[in-house]
């Protein structure tokens, strides 16, 4: 540990996350101290960029130089590499995983040796490292750490990002992960629907973006500054139940999944429209309930 309090850090898998956290805390001042990858070609390449003082050889190795070693690998490998690491006496030591889904549990043969484990989320869509250098400070991450050097270690090295730390009860990483699944990667599924809707009606990609990307930004804007329900608009929170009745209709002609997809979505939107203090009698006909 250094004379900040920090622990000297630790990454396996140099992969997108693996990355961008080791540089990103290498900027702020951190101690990247060990690397390992399947590829050496690119632990090497990561440990040069974070003045990492050891490219290691082995998984262990990282585990042996290091204070917090961050498993930075696929969901499904976590448990398999934690249980191949070898290193006996792992007291003191912090191990975490950056899973959204799995909890700590899938480092409990760590833990059996002594390791603080726990897990850390970044709350944030990497698509690629260069773009998520740039955007990930700020972004929240989940903290699941029940020892307390651990979660200290955890919540300085997230503040270190500008991060905000959301700490996840245990047993609801689950559940967790399916908020933010819902959030990102089916706002990416219904933006895509709806580009196939208009490029059916003719329009090439690049309009249909045109036309949609705004949208997607302008929705996001309303959401960050005015939040829910005030960012909802449409015709549902208009109380246009003529609107939505056409909808339906012409969606059922095209499409029989995404007109039982509206449906399903118009439904789940009721209560922001009570909460609007929208009349919801005519909708509710329309959408079937009543
Ligand atoms: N991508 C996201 O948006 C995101 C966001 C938050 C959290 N996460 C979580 O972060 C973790 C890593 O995701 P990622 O997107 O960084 O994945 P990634 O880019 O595919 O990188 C995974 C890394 O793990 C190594 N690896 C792959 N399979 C392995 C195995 N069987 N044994 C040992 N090492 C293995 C790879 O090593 P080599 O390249 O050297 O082969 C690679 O460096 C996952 O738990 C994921 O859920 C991802």
């Amino acid at each position: 540990m250094n004379a900040s309090g920090l622990p000297s850090l630790g990454i396996i898998g140099a992969g997108k996350v693996g990355s961008v956290l080791a540089r990103l805390w290498h900027q702020a001042g951190c101690e990247v101290r060990g690397i390992y990858s399947r590829s050496e070609v690119r632990a090497m390449a990561l440990a040069e960029q974070v003045g990492a003082m050891v490219c290691c050889d082995t998984p262990d190795h990282v585990l042996e130089v290091a204070d917090l070693t961050v498993l930075a690998v696929p969901d499904d490998a976590i448990e398999t590499v934690a249980n191949r690491l070898n290193l006996k006496d792992l007291q003191g030591k912090g191990v975490v995983h950056t899973s959204g889904v799995h909890d700590a549990g899938s480092l409990a043969a760590l833990a059996a040796r002594g390791a603080m484990v726990g897990s850390l989320h970044p709350a944030f869509p990497f698509a690629d490292i260069e773009t998520a250098v740039t955007n990930l400070p700020g972004s929240t991450f989940a903290v699941e750490a029940e020892m307390a050097p651990l979660r200290t270690w955890l919540v300085e090295l997230v503040h270190r990002l500008d991060g905000q730390v959301l700490v996840i009860p245990p047993g609801k990483k689950a559940v967790y992960h399916a908020a933010l699944v819902i959030a990102s990667n089916y706002a990416v599924t219904l933006y895509s629907l709806a580009e196939q809707i208009l490029t059916g009606l003719g329009a090439d990609v690049v309009t249909a973006d045109r036309a949609l990307n705004p949208l997607v930004r302008a929705t996001a804007q309303n959401l960050r500054q005015q939040g829910i329900p005030a960012a909802l608009t449409g015709p549902l929170v208009r109380g246009d139940a003529g609107t939505v009745r056409l909808h339906l209709a012409a969606l059922r002609e095209l499409d029989s999944d995404i007109a039982a997809l509206y449906l399903q979505l118009a439904r789940l939107t009721l209560p922001m429209l009570a909460a609007r203090g929208v009349e919801l009698e005519a909708i509710e006909q329309v959408l079937d309930l009543r």
